[in-house]
């Protein structure tokens, strides 16, 4: 199950992301906002990876006006691994080297029809394990108060 979340200037980025899921047949919450009246980032971002923590979905793609803002605040999730990506090569390999669970995208940078590209990507790219599950770990240590040198 997929997740999807925006804010106001992320919110037509989000809607052509559904359309282009709806025909797919791919299946996905969203967690608003609803429309683009002013809603801040950090609230959809919370909203969403909540669910990813609690096994609700597997990833969470988010969209405002940058891609930066709602995934430093994806960020702050505890289990959370965000990534904002305007390209193709690093939304797959954020998938299989950094096991990211969260796709952040901005309205104001990319087109809808590259966001597509990069949310598919996403969703069916596995993370390969091995070397990077190492690292992965460092990662979510530092997340737990961990010193790693
Ligand atoms: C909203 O104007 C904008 O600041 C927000 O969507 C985002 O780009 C922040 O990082």
């Amino acid at each position: 199950m997929l997740v999807l979340g925006s804010d106001h200037a992320g919110f037509p980025l989000k809607e052509a992301i559904k359309e282009h899921l709806d025909e797919q047949g791919v299946e996905y919450i969203d967690v608003g906002c609803y429309s683009p009246e002013r809603y801040d980032y950090a609230i959809s971002a919370q909203k969403a990876c909540d669910k990813v923590v609690s096994g609700e979905a597997d990833l969470a793609v988010l969209c405002c006006g940058t891609g930066v803002g709602i995934s430093m605040a994806a960020n702050k999730v505890k289990g959370i691994r965000a990534c904002c990506c305007s390209d193709y090569f690093s939304a797959k390999y954020t998938r299989l080297h950094n096991d990211a669970n969260c796709l952040c995208m901005g309205d104001r940078v990319i087109g809808a029809g590259l966001a597509c590209e990069l949310v598919d990507v996403f969703i069916n790219t596995e993370f390969e394990g091995g070397r990077h599950a190492k690292r992965v770990d460092q990662i979510m240590a530092i997340e737990n108060g961990e010193k790693l040198y």
